[in-house]
């Protein structure tokens, strides 16, 4: 049973936060983002050290390792790890882990933040081997803001703004540029995108709004975070600038010299038909004969291009993530992790609207089984905060409830968690909604699983997510119009007995519930909690 303070709590949050005397439940914002008055729900973190971001983490032998500590608190403060493999250092002041490891292995290392106030400690996990991406990406791409005006200037922004906004201390890692860093002949009335395609080696040439590469890597390098760049298995990328068929190898050279970890590979221009025309890499794509033949014949043609830029991805000495993009067709999560992608795309391009989001987000149902640490089902990037595709840019149409579902059930899905607005105009809300670090460690669980969808009754939903300690965290999702109570069964989760319950956006304990715990949800809104 609920009793009707806490019902009114949950519905009108701040109001009755207020009205109760409840002090730091819920703080109450106006910002510009979305419609009406916007609620902040996320606590500020405290001045104390707490260390955040993935617990785990994977690197290929003989690779350049790189992971910043996430961890919020007053600064200034230092970092230590105990047991730390050779090869490894860690910069006490930055909170860097650099170098090299050569043996493959598990290393199990305590890591340390310290300020004035205390000293936090947690666990991390290295895992020396032949896979990386072992929980889901969390960072920021180009594309949801600037499409296809995106230049050199916006992605070091978007790192500056990574750090000054403190997003970097909840684990918020890559910068990723999207499509249209290339060269495209297509657009020939816009000097900024002519130019060389590739040099005399048949290396790719970026285009004249990206001038060096090397020293633009190098700077998001420097911040402690890491970047990616975006290209199509085809001759075109989907906006028609230069692409990499018959020149993956190549390419793949490329990216690891510049010094790029992520690669985001978008379908577009590719057909199956094009391999009768491969010239430069016929001798290298001979070597994969065998491994694409294994694949089922029925998925062969779709497969084929991932796994001719896996394999070029796997010759270089560079750890670079792989995100597949090809919009679901051919059930791509049944054979993604088996081309070596880190993540796959599994919808459409998302929009701003509810009606987009919503379809994204609840439609993944059958895709559940194939998600595990180091490959994840993607339903496209994040529509928070300010967002247009380049050049006028808009707050997100999407209101706030529907702005906290939409991070919720992306953390639920274990989705790769790419942030699409204008970094450089983060309001109160957009924030709070990206900083909460009991909600970000649903999606960065070291299990890897899925949200499977337990209860569906209407537009009223249940989604759980199994956790690596036993716990479980559950989304009560109201895709109605109007406000509804949603609860979950503990039989529904084969659990009896009494269960504590956390209420993961106001990060407080609700208390231990016997058989069920329900909440009334707002339209389009959810209650995400944890329970053990
Ligand atoms: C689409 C892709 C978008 C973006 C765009 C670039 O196919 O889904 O996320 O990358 O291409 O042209």
């Amino acid at each position: 049973m609920k009793s009707p303070a806490r019902l009114a709590q949950i519905l009108f949050p701040a109001i009755v936060a207020a009205a109760l005397g409840l002090g730091p439940v819920a703080t109450a914002a106006e910002t510009s983002t979305g419609s009406g008055a916007a609620i902040i729900l996320t606590p500020p973190p405290s001045a104390k050290p707490r260390i955040n971001g993935a617990q785990v983490f994977g690197v290929r032998p003989g690779t350049p390792f790189l992971f910043t500590i996430a961890a919020t608190g007053d600064r200034p403060m230092t970092f230590a790890a105990d047991h730390l493999p050779a090869g490894l250092q860690l910069d006490s002041d930055t909170g860097r882990i650099t170098g090299v490891l050569n043996k493959e292995g598990d290393y199990v290392v305590t890591l340390h933040a310290k300020n004035r106030l205390g000293e936090a400690s947690r666990p991390f996990k290295i895992v020396c081997g032949p896979h990386i991406g072992l929980t889901p990406a969390m960072g920021w791409n180009s594309w949801n803001c600037f499409a296809s005006a995106v230049t050199a200037e916006d992605i070091k922004k978007a790192a500056d703004a990574m750090v000054s906004s403190g997003l970097i201390n909840h684990g918020w890692t890559y910068i990723n540029i999207d499509d249209f860093w290339e060269v495209n002949p297509h657009r020939a009335n816009d000097p900024t995108l002519q130019g060389p395609q590739r040099d005399a080696d048949r290396n790719i040439v970026p285009n004249p709004r990206f001038p060096d590469m090397k020293a633009l890597v190098d700077y998001v390098h420097g911040k402690g975070l890491k970047i990616g760049l975006y290209s199509s298995p085809g001759p075109w990328t989907c906006g028609g600038c230069v692409a990499s068929f018959d020149h993956e190898l190549l390419d793949a050279r490329q990216y690891a010299r510049w010094g790029f970890d992520y690669l985001k590979y978008d379908w577009c221009s590719y057909r199956p038909e094009l391999e009768t025309h491969r010239k430069i890499s016929e001798a290298f794509v001979s070597t994969l004969t065998n491994w694409i033949n294994s694949f089922p014949e029925n998925r062969r043609d779709d497969m084929r291009p991932y796994a001719i830029m896996r394999a070029a991805l796997n010759r270089v000495p560079r750890d670079i993530l792989f995100s597949l993009c090809q919009y679901g067709m051919g059930n791509v999560w049944e054979w993604g992790a088996q081309v070596g992608g880190n993540s796959w795309r599994t919808t459409g391009d998302i929009r701003d609207t509810w009606k987009s989001m919503s379809a994204n987000g609840f439609s993944q149902i059958s895709n559940q089984p194939f998600a595990g640490p180091g490959h994840f089902n993607d339903p496209d990037m994040l529509v928070v905060g300010y967002v247009g595709w380049g050049p006028n840019l808009h707050p997100t149409h999407l209101t706030p409830d529907e702005q906290y579902t939409h991070i919720s059930l992306w953390c639920l899905l274990a989705s790769p968690l790419l942030i699409g607005c204008d970094m450089t105009r983060l309001d109160p809300l957009t924030l709070s909604l990206l900083s909460n670090d009991e909600v970000l460690a649903v999606d960065q669980d070291p299990l890897g699983q899925q949200a499977k969808r337990l209860v569906k009754n209407g537009d009223l939903e249940v989604w759980t997510k199994d956790m690596e300690d036993g716990s479980k965290a559950v989304g009560l999702f109201n895709r109605g119009d109007s406000p509804a109570a949603v609860e979950v069964k503990w039989s529904d989760l084969g659990w009896s007995g009494r269960h504590r319950v956390r209420d993961l956006w106001r990060q407080k304990d609700l208390g231990t519930f016997q058989n069920d715990f329900g909440a009334m949800v707002p339209r389009h809104g959810v209650e995400l909690v944890r329970v053990w």
